[in-house]
């Protein structure tokens, strides 16, 4: 089969890949020449495990081509899949859809075959239905056009995996529009279909809702045991072996249940806000009041990363150096967008620190987007000196540092981790001073009782 996929974010460019490795032939579009010429050349323009290996070998069997031309997209084929961002509006809650309405403004008026548009994108329910009649009117073959909606679910870091192997297809579609987009895409799906991936069918909205409840669902769960993690700080009870107790019951199970810093990147966050920005704009904002709960916990995390650090070197950060360790939102990503490590980073710069951030892979994008703190090399370049050490994205590389090699390069051997990623007991046996978020051992919590 033939498609376009428009944008070539993590999301497109995956998209586009994955459904050349399906087999299909497929063009990915996009208005930035820059990141057409690099995805052409076989490079993927941001960081994501296994996507170069896919891209290169589509490129090299020819089913998979890059253009900027809306008019090229119009004439290769008949199925458009949308994957453009979705972001937040400055300032407000609700999520800035320009993106996708330029597609579909300067798409359809070049469709005069019957077409299906197929959203990717994560968009506030109603989307779809209103771009589907924005498309009829402007496209020459009117009612033959079609919009449906399928969100993505990938992960950054799985997002191959996600997309060859998904936990499930949802394909929302017009009912009084019935059977073509149906049977396009479980055409075009078919091998995954084959391979028990559930696809299920369901109206426009629901899902798009999908979609949203879906993130809403995993933001909750972790600022739930972010929450239970605040109580655990205040008792010494240990957070990890309790979401370890907690997951045993399959009910609940243990993934998505790992306190620490709490989430960032360029969904969860977004997503929840935009979800609460469409309940209010429906009347049902009560439904969704809870969300906002989730959202505080969550950036309380970071201010209570902060206090721990400030307590780390004893009451105040002014003139200590501290070496952040993570700069991504989360590991296997180069990603830094509303990253909980950078939100650390500056807050501990801006109470007067002389912080020092190293991130395996997200130094370039840590750079453009905040210049003004300092990068080091490696972690013992970042360490070099420092009172203390924070963790704070929860990369492998961290996770299997030497304590005992570390401990020679710093000021005090004080290690804060944010992730609860770190090994307490070969820290402390190599004479770390360990403190982490949520799991406060006894003596710290009295230690702090009695400073208080
Ligand atoms: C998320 C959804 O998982 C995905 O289905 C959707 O399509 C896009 O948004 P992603 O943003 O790639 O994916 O990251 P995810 O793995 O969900 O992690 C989100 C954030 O939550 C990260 O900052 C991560 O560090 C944090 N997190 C995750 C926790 O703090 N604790 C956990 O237990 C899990």
């Amino acid at each position: 089969m033939r498609c376009t996929v428009f944008g070539t974010g993590y999301l497109g460019a995956t998209h586009a890949a994955c459904m050349a490795e399906l087999g299909h032939d497929v063009l990915g579009v996009d208005i930035d020449p820059g990141k057409v010429a690099k995805l052409s050349g076989g490079e993927v323009p941001f960081y994501e495990p296994g996507l170069a290996d896919v891209l290169r070998r589509n490129l090299d069997a020819g089913r998979l081509r890059f253009t900027t031309s809306y008019p090229e997209a119009a004439a290769f084929a008949d199925l458009h899949f949308l994957g453009v961002g979705t972001p937040q509006k400055k300032g407000e809650y609700g999520a800035d859809l320009r993106h996708v309405h330029a597609v579909v403004d300067t798409l359809a008026p070049l469709l005069d075959r019957p077409a299906v548009i197929v959203g990717k994108s994560t968009v506030p329910v109603g989307t779809a239905a209103e771009l589907g009649c924005r498309a009829r009117e402007l496209a020459p073959a009117a009612d033959e056009v079609e919009v449906v909606w399928n969100p993505e679910f990938l992960r950054e870091g799985f997002a191959v995996a996600d997309t060859l192997r998904p936990d499930r297809l949802v394909v929302g579609v017009d009912p009084s529009r019935p059977g073509r987009a149906e049977t396009l895409l479980r055409e075009l799906y078919a091998p995954l279909i084959e391979a028990e991936v559930p696809y299920l069918s369901t109206d426009l909205p629901t899902a798009e809702l999908v979609k949203v409840s879906a993130n809403a669902f995993l933001a909750t769960k972790i600022s739930f045991i972010n929450a239970i993690s605040e109580v655990c700080e205040a008792t010494g009870a240990d957070v990890t072996a309790l979401a370890d107790a907690l997951g045993h019951d399959a009910r609940i199970g243990r993934r998505f249940l790992n306190a620490g810093l709490g989430f960032g990147g360029g969904c969860l966050p977004k997503d929840i806000r935009a979800f609460m920005a469409r309940a209010g704009e429906l009347g049902a904002d009560q439904a969704l009041t809870f969300l906002r709960e989730v959202d505080s916990i969550n950036m309380r995390r970071r201010t209570k990363m902060v206090q721990l650090a400030t307590r780390a070197v004893g009451g105040s950060v002014l003139g200590t150096n501290i070496a952040v360790l993570g700069a991504a939102f989360k590991p296997e990503s180069d990603d830094v967008r509303d990253s909980p490590a950078l939100n650390v980073a500056g807050m501990l710069q801006l109470h007067g620190a002389v912080v020092s951030v190293y991130d395996p892979k997200a130094m370039d994008n840590s750079r453009r987007q905040f210049p003004t703190l300092n990068y080091a090399t490696s972690t013992v370049e970042a360490c070099e000196g420092a009172d203390a050490v924070l963790v704070a994205t929860e990369w492998e590389e961290f996770r299997i540092i030497d304590p005992a090699d570390l401990g020679s390069v710093v000021r005090s051997r004080v290690v804060v981790d944010g992730r609860n990623c770190l090994d307490r007991r070969r820290w402390t046996s190599a004479g770390w001073r360990f403190l982490a978020l949520g799991r406060e051992t006894m003596a710290n919590v009295q230690q702090y009782r009695l400073d208080a």
